[in-house]
This record gives structure tokens, C-alpha cells and sequence, in this order.
């Protein structure tokens, strides 16, 4: 268990999910919705509203439990997210390690190209292409933040420390070059194909035994081969190890081997 005497950092960490999905006084988009008025209250909420991070707060839940393990069972790593959008999810992160006191022994890494989703190509992966030009470019953006404007909602909170780390550029060529050790968490949030498995192929050796994958968007497949990637990956290392679904889009699991 995490020793902790302060009383409010539960009730600190849930205000926080609330304030970083913009639910305190809105309600999520509801999933249940039919395929265009989700796509608008989605652009509504999030892409025009103030969120900060586009996750449901089932998954901050999922986030919070996976933090809360491995630091309660010790395991060795820093944690990072590959897609960030607007910072909230590695804004939590940090949020959580700092109300510990952990901000000193462990480092969070925050990747992405701070210029929005990269054009699919259109040969190889048509259906991320499609939608890709009739979705997320005009109606989401193609959730795009600067690098500025993360750090700006970083220093918001409080929370923009050293140990703090922003790796810009495409996952492809910025993961190889990081200085990064042992990972505890990994959070992958690029939504493609291809952005899925450079985080994989670049970051899964990293990931401690006992530590944490998770794949914000393994369930959808109307949209993106974020599923296919992670698929192929585990079955080309032979990771048996169980998937579990976070909700209808999130999965996860927990490294057993290396
Ligand atoms: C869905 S958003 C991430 C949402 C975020 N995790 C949150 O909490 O709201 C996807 C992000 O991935 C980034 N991205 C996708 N593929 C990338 C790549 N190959 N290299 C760098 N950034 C990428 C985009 O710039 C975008 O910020």
C-alpha cells in the first residue's frame, strides 16, 4: 500500500480528473449516441471546449490503478506517454508522483510530434487515411497542441518540475534516441497504426516486468489498425500475457516476463 498521511491527495486526484476532462460541471460526451452526434458533442466538448485530455475518466481511473501498483510493489521505471494532445494524462501522472513525494525518483516522459496526427498513408492504411481526411484533420484538428501550450497547462497546475520531459519530433525517430531507462508505465495514445508500433517496437524492452502497456484506443477498429499493431506485436513476441479492457476502446496489460 502507498503510505501516505495526507487525507486529501485521494480527493486532490479526483478533482483533478474532473478538472482535466472538463466534467466538474459538463457531463462526458455519451457513447451511446449515434455515430454524428457523438462526433459533435466529441468536437464540442473536447476539441472546442476546455478539456485537457480527451480520456474518458474511466480511464484516469485505469491510470490511477496502474500507478498505484507499481509504486506500491516497488517497481523500477519512469512513466510516459506517447500522444499527449493537450498534456492531461502526463499532467496526472506528474499530479500523482508529486502528491507522493515522488517526483524526485521517477521521470515523466512527455512525447509527441506537438503538431497533430500524421497523414496515414493511403496505400497501406486506408481506412486511417479516410478517416484521417474526413474526420480528424476537419473536424478534430487532427489534435494538434503545441509544445508551448502543454507546458503552459503543465506550469497551470503547478506541476511543470524537472523531472518533467518532453520529447518533441514523430515517435519513429524521437523514441530510439531518448535517453530513457526502465519504464514502469507505458501509455500509448497515438491512435495509428504506425504510431502504435514505433511506441511497441521502441518502448516494450523498457517496460519493467511488473509494469504496465496500456493502449488507449486497442477496442476501435472502424477508424484506426491501432488493434492489428498491437496484435501483431504480442503475437510476434509471443506475449501471452491478458489483455484487459479498460472500456470499449482502452486495454491493457500487465508485463509478466521480459
Ligand atoms: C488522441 S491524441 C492523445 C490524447 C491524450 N493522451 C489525452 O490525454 O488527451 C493523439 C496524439 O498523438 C500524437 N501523435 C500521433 N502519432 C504520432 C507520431 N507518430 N509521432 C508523434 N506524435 C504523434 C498527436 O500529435 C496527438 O497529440
Amino acid at each position: 500500500m502507498i503510505e501516505n498521511s495526507n487525507s486529501f491527495y485521494p480527493l486532490y486526484l479526483n478533482l483533478l480528473k474532473k478538472v482535466l476532462t472538463d466534467t466538474l460541471w459538463n457531463h462526458e460526451p455519451s457513447r451511446e449516441s449515434d455515430g454524428l452526434e457523438f462526433v459533435k458533442s466529441f468536437a464540442d466538448h473536447y476539441i472546442r471546449g476546455h478539456a485537457v485530455s480527451l480520456l474518458p475518466l474511466v480511464r484516469f481511473d485505469n491510470l490511477q490503478h496502474c500507478m498505484t501498483e507499481v509504486v506500491s510493489n516497488g517497481i523500477e521505471g519512469d512513466f510516459i506517454e506517447t500522444g499527449v494532445w493537450r498534456g492531461g494524462a502526463v499532467i496526472f501522472m506528474q499530479a500523482f508522483l508529486k502528491s507522493l513525494g515522488l517526483q524526485q525518483s521517477r521521470r515523466v516522459w512527455v512525447a509527441d510530434s506537438f503538431e497533430g496526427l500524421p497523414v496515414p498513408d493511403k496505400t497501406e492504411h486506408p481506412i486511417e487515411y479516410r478517416a484521417h481526411q474526413n474526420l480528424i484533420e476537419p473536424l478534430y484538428d487532427k489534435f494538434e497542441a503545441s509544445l508551448e501550450e502543454v507546458q503552459a497547462n503543465f506550469a497551470r497546475f503547478d506541476l511543470l518540475d524537472p523531472n518533467v520531459i518532453f520529447l518533441k519530433g514523430w515517435f519513429k525517430d524521437s523514441l530510439p534516441a531518448a535517453p530513457i531507462g526502465k519504464l514502469a508505465i507505458v501509455r500509448l495514445d497515438g491512435d495509428y497504426y504506425e504510431s502504435t508500433m514505433d511506441g511497441l517496437n521502441n518502448l516494450y524492452d523498457r517496460l519493467s516486468v511488473g509494469g504496465f502497456m496500456i493502449v488507449d484506443d486497442y477496442g476501435e477498429d472502424t477508424w484506426t489498425e491501432c488493434r492489428r499493431a498491437t496484435d501483431e506485436f504480442r503475437a510476434s513476441r509471443n506475449i501471452r500475457d491478458e489483455l484487459i479492457m479498460v472500456d470499449s476502446s482502452c486495454g491493457y496489460w500487465k508485463k509478466s516476463a521480459n
